[in-house]
């Protein structure tokens, strides 16, 4: 088989690389409530709340965190196999790219950008935001928001995943809980399509009965049999 893949990834895939995923069993986001800090209101509300989050966050990402194995199973996916592969991600860090991936598409943004809401373009950030913070192309001082979609926000790059969907052969959805659409819901576009579908994650999810194959164990240890397979397949 050598047909279009498209792959979803969530927290789970980053994980073992020491970050947490979301949705811990107290409900909340590393001691955060959802609507404190990742909504457009809760930006409006306060700004210096939100910012140090992400901030938290990105210094975080930048001390020493690395790709593992399921990230660089993905990215060996995409060198040797002989159609397309699309990776879509939920997660806003950038251990895909650094686990080699070449073309990752970031659906709810990315943390180590920041958009300025001066002049509406897009840029690196790798120190922390704040009100000082300067856009580098306007020249605006306090503008930069994060650049991550937050709850109530249309994700990024969507026409682009959906037509994907729709041609796929394979949908691969890896350590995500299936909770977020409409992510949740690309398993029924590509299997509706005629994809064959599989799901790879540590726990059964919400969505496990949607898939045609469940992989269950660590997105580390399993993806690269997985990728193996796929690339051995005749
Ligand atoms: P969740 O935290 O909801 O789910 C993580 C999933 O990963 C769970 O199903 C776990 O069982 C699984 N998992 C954990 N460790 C794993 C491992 N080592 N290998 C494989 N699977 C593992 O994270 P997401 O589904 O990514 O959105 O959450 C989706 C969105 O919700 C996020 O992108 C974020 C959040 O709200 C925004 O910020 C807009």
């Amino acid at each position: 088989m050598s047909g279009n893949i498209v792959i979803l990834t969530g927290a789970g895939i980053s994980a073992e690389s020491g970050i947490p995923t979301f949705r811990a069993a107290d409900g909340l986001w590393e001691g955060h409530r959802v609507e404190d800090v990742a909504t457009p209101e809760a930006y409006e509300r306060q700004p210096e709340v939100v910012q140090k989050f992400y901030n938290e966050r990105r210094r975080y990402l930048l001390n020493g965190i690395e790709a593992n194995e399921g990230h660089r199973a993905l990215a060996r996916l995409e060198a040797e196999y002989p159609s397309e592969v699309l990776l879509v991600t939920q997660n806003i860090d950038n251990l895909h790219e650094k686990g080699g991936s070449q073309k990752v598409l970031h659906m709810h943004g990315e943390l180590l950008k920041g958009r300025c809401l001066a002049c509406g373009e897009e840029c690196e950030v790798v120190g922390d935001l704040g009100p000082d913070s300067q856009c580098s192309l306007c020249e605006e001082r306090g503008k930069i928001r994060p650049a991550i979609v937050w709850f109530g926000e249309m994700p990024d790059h969507m026409p682009q995943i959906e037509k994907a969907l729709m041609e796929a052969d394979l949908f691969l959805s890896v350590g995500t809980s299936g909770q977020v659409y409409p992510a949740a819901g690309f398993v029924e576009i590509a299997r509706v399509a005629g994809a064959e579908t599989i799901e790879v994650n540590l726990d059964e999810t919400i969505g496990s009965s949607r898939f045609a194959r469940t992989v269950r164990g660590k997105a580390g240890e399993t993806l690269p049999g997985l990728v193996e397979e796929l690339l051995n397949r005749p």
